[in-house]
C-alpha cells in the first residue's frame, strides 16, 4: 500500500497493556499510517503513559517511528481514577526499565497533545481519524482550543462506553473505564460536528484473549514482541482471572485498531447516547435513548454493536506477530 491510500490515524491513548497491543497492531497494519501517538493519563499517570509509549516503540525498533506527545494529566473536571491495579503499577505489568531497549526520548515533542492533534488534523483536511483508546480528555481539549481545525477530522473513533452490557467500574458496573475517567470530555466530543464512532464493551468483550491460547501462539516464538506480549500481560490476565474468572483479557484497544483498518469488521448503529457527568454511582454511564418516542432522537454517534470475532482474532495474531 502506498502512503497516499493508507488511512491516516492519530492514536490517543493511556498505555496500558491493551493499548500496547493496539500500538503494535497499528504499526504492523499497512492499511494505517500512524501520524502520532498522543498520551493521556488514564490506566496510569501521564509520565508512565509517555514512557510506556516509548517502550513499545523501542521494542518495535522502527526506522520511522511516529512522534509522541504528552497530553492531559487529569480529566476536565472528574476526580482522578486509574487502573494501576489492573495493568500493573507502571501500566505494563511492572517489568522494570532493564527489560526494554534504550528509549528514544527525542520522539517526544514539546507540542502539547491537543495542539499537535489539531495541527495534524488541519494539515490533512478530511483525512485523519482520531482513534481514542483512553479517557477522551485530549480530544475534548483539542476541540475546545482549536474547533475549526478539529472540524476537519474525518472521524473520531473511540473505544469507550458500555451500551447494552454492564460497565467495568465497580461497584455497580454502570460505566466503562474510559468514559468514567472523563465523562465531561466524552459528552463534549459527542456534541461536536465530526462523526463519532464508538467501540464499547459490548463488542470488546466479544474479542477475549485466552491465556493458554496466547501462550501457545506467542510462546513458541523467539522475537521480543511475542515475549513482551506474554510478559507484560501476566498481571493484566491475573486481574481478569481473579476478578471475573476469565483466565485471559479482552482486546479492547486492539479492536479499535482492527475496526479502523477494516471498518466492515463491525456493524454499527446510529444512536443518541447520553453521558452521565454527575459525581455519583452512575458517573460515566453511556445511556442510549431507549424510550420509543425518543429512539429516533437525532443520533450523536455510530455505535459498534456486533463484531466479527473470528476475523478480528485472525487479524490480531497476524498483525501483532508481524507475520
Ligand atoms: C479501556 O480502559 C482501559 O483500561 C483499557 O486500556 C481500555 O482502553 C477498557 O475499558
Ligand atoms: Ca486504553
Amino acid at each position: 500500500m502506498t502512503s497516499s491510500n493508507r488511512k491516516k490515524v492519530i492514536m490517543d491513548m493511556d498505555p496500558g497493556v491493551d493499548d500496547a497491543l493496539a500500538i503494535i497492531m497499528a504499526i504492523h497494519s499497512p492499511e494505517l499510517e500512524v501520524l502520532a501517538i498522543t498520551t493521556v493519563a488514564g490506566n496510569v499517570g501521564i509520565d508512565h503513559c509517555v514512557k510506556n509509549t516509548l517502550r513499545v516503540l523501542a521494542l518495535l525498533d522502527l526506522e520511522n517511528p511516529p512522534i509522541v506527545a504528552r497530553g492531559a494529566e487529569k480529566a476536565l473536571k472528574a476526580k482522578p481514577h486509574d487502573a494501576a491495579s489492573v495493568h500493573g503499577e507502571d501500566g505494563l505489568g511492572a517489568l522494570g526499565d532493564a527489560y526494554y531497549p534504550e528509549l528514544n526520548w527525542d520522539l517526544v515533542t514539546d507540542e502539547p497533545a491537543a495542539d499537535l492533534m489539531a495541527r495534524l488534523v488541519a494539515e490533512h483536511p478530511g483525512e485523519v481519524t482520531v482513534m481514542a483508546d483512553g479517557p477522551i480528555t485530549n480530544v475534548a481539549e483539542a476541540i475546545r482550543r482549536h474547533p475549526k481545525e478539529m472540524a476537519k477530522a474525518k472521524a473520531i473513533q473511540a473505544m469507550t462506553g458500555a451500551i447494552h452490557v454492564p460497565g467495568n467500574i465497580p461497584p455497580v458496573g454502570a460505566a466503562e473505564f474510559d468514559a468514567y475517567c472523563d465523562p465531561d470530555a466524552l459528552a463534549e466530543v459527542l456534541d461536536f460536528t465530526v462523526p463519532v464512532f464508538m467501540v464499547p464493551l459490548d463488542v470488546t468483550h466479544a474479542v477475549p484473549l485466552q491465556r493458554d491460547i496466547a501462550q501457545y501462539e506467542f510462546g513458541r516464538r523467539t522475537d521480543r514482541i511475542s515475549k513482551f506480549v506474554l510478559d507484560s500481560s501476566v498481571h493484566y490476565m491475573d486481574f481478569y482471572r481473579d476478578d471475573q474468572g476469565h483466565d485471559g483479557c479482552y482486546l479492547h484497544d486492539p479492536l479499535n485498531v482492527a475496526i479502523a483498518a477494516f471498518p466492515t469488521i463491525a456493524r454499527t448503529e446510529a444512536m443518541r447516547i447520553h453521558v452521565d457527568t454527575s459525581d455519583s454511582l452512575t458517573r460515566g454511564l453511556t445511556l442510549p435513548y431507549h424510550h420509543p418516542r425518543l429512539k429516533k432522537a437525532e443520533p450523536n454517534c455510530h455505535v459498534a454493536l456486533k463484531v466479527d470475532t473470528e476475523r478480528t482474532m485472525r487479524l490480531f495474531w497476524e498483525r501483532v506477530r508481524g507475520d
